[in-house]
């Protein structure tokens, strides 16, 4: 597969559950701008046949090589960054739960929902895209999860799907932040105020915000609907470090804060 298709098809994906991001993303090509994805992030949990390692290979053929490591000890994640050798794809950030620091209840939860996922779908790219890759959870058990891990919940409904997208705000007409902020707000759109609404700075190189996630009501397995969080859409402004070259990392404090957007809250 290529990385045009790749990320076509995580796309079509995301935006069938986040309404919100075609809307945005509208917004901007009706101003004009040509949208540049600044980075894709995609979750999964340390088990195999689906942690990092099992699927990093998916990614290293799409001409990605890993970047930089990351760990948020607090929500029991570690994180790599891929670049692409070809610098106007973008970046991927890739997270997975440690599900050893949960308890025991909800680590054969998730053990059990993983031993279900078939192995011949881990193989192919369409993992990252065909859908949640074991039965919906009962609503008992997702609780469960979400007592735990925001993280864990959120995976257990919405399998290994692109958690969002990322607009380069260095590739828009007026690259600033505040500029997308006031429009995403004048629009309605709702933000993540974690840490404020503007993640970093000038000085950490790296200026983050994003929507918070879009609801949908999806029928749990023993019979009751309930809604959930799905998707959000982010924004990211980078700055020369002091090289002069453009700053290629993530800054686990920003990313701390982005995780919330999925929060039931
Ligand atoms: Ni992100």
């Amino acid at each position: 597969m290529q990385c045009e298709e790749f990320f076509d098809q995580l796309w079509r994906d995301y935006i069938r559950v986040t309404p919100q991001a075609e809307r945005i993303h509208q917004l901007f090509i009706d101003r004009g701008e040509v949208i540049v994805n600044d980075h894709v992030a995609l979750r999964t949990f340390d088990l195999a046949p689906i942690n990092i390692a099992s699927l990093e290979p998916l990614l290293l053929q799409l001409g990605y090589a890993r970047f930089q490591p990351y760990q948020f000890n607090d929500k029991y994640l570690d994180a790599w960054s891929y670049l692409h050798r070809d610098e106007t794809q973008p970046r991927i950030f890739f997270s997975e739960l440690k599900i050893a620091f949960l308890s025991p209840k909800a680590q054969s939860l998730i053990q059990a929902m993983v031993a279900q996922v078939p192995v011949a779908v881990t193989r192919s790219h369409d993992i990252f895209f065909a859908g949640r890759p074991w039965p919906m959870p009962s609503w008992a058990d997702y609780e469960c999860l979400l007592a735990e891990s925001e993280y864990a919940a959120w995976l257990s409904v919405m399998g290994l799907r692109a958690n969002h997208f990322t607009i380069s705000v260095n590739h828009l007409d007026v690259p600033s932040m505040a500029v997308v902020i006031d429009l995403l707000q004048h629009q309605g759109f709702e933000l993540n105020r974690e840490q404020g609404v503007i993640k970093g700075s000038p000085q950490t190189l790296l200026e983050q915000a994003s929507t918070l996630a879009d609801s949908i009501t999806l029928p749990f397995r023993d019979g009751d609907s309930h809604p959930v969080k799905t998707c959000y859409y982010e924004f990211a402004r980078r700055y020369p470090d002091e090289t002069g070259f453009l700053y290629q990392g993530f800054v686990p404090a920003n990313a701390n804060a982005i995780f919330h957007s999925t929060d039931r809250g």
